[in-house]
């Protein structure tokens, strides 16, 4: 196991067949607050962000390491986020804690085409080749059938489901891609 630490950030932009996974930029900021601010968005991530919350968003929302902005056409359309996460006991799959945690957000007019999962395939592509050998976790509501399912294409698999905000949550692992010989 290797600590995973994105430094330098961001990498150079990933293209995928129809898209292009790459960091955020100032142009981004009305499609950040469209994402933030959807209630079909945040139905099981919390809710939608109240106006105040999305008119305080930074210049240029999203700028941390793990996150990619996902861009069709020069216009961001969603969020895929590799991040390590604190997660609590049920959560981890690594004593020492600190997985790796992929998250996905997309505008709803884009969900249906098959986009999240060509952008996610291309981020943990990415991820393995940089961190071979390291896991990626996953959390999500059971109730949220579109993300249970795009969990499962990626070879996410269940570990244990539990109760947690007043939802039965879904926990699965992706296991680690096997590191070359030599590496
Ligand atoms: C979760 C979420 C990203 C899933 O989006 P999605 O578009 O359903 O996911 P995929 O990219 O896997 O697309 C799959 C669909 O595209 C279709 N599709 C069309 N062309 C495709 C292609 N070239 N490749 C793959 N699938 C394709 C599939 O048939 C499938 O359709 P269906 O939903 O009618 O069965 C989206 O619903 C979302 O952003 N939700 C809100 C945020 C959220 O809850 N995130 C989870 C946090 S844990």
């Amino acid at each position: 196991m290797v600590n995973v630490s994105y430094d330098p950030w961001p990498p150079a932009p990933i293209s995928t067949e129809r898209l292009l996974l790459r960091a955020s930029r100032p142009s981004d900021r009305e499609r950040f607050q469209k994402l933030f601010g959807s209630a079909e968005v945040g139905a099981y991530v919390g809710g939608p962000q109240p106006a105040d919350e999305l008119e305080r968003l930074p210049e240029v929302p999203g700028q941390r390491p793990g996150v990619f902005v996902v861009d069709l056409d020069g216009v961001m359309i969603g969020l895929v986020m590799l991040e390590r996460r604190n997660l609590g006991p049920a959560d981890r799959v690594r004593p020492e804690n600190g997985e790796v945690d992929l998250g996905y957000l997309f505008l709803p007019e884009f969900w249906g085409m098959g986009f999240a999962a060509e952008a996610c395939t291309a981020a943990l592509t990415w991820f393995d080749e940089v961190f071979p050998g390291e896991p990626v976790v996953l959390c999500t509501q059971t109730a949220n059938q579109r993300s249970l399912s795009l969990a499962t294409r990626l070879g996410f698999v269940e570990v244990q489901r539990y109760q947690k905000f007043g939802s039965e949550q879904w926990f699965g692992v992706r296991a680690a891609a096997s590191a070359p010989p030599g590496r």
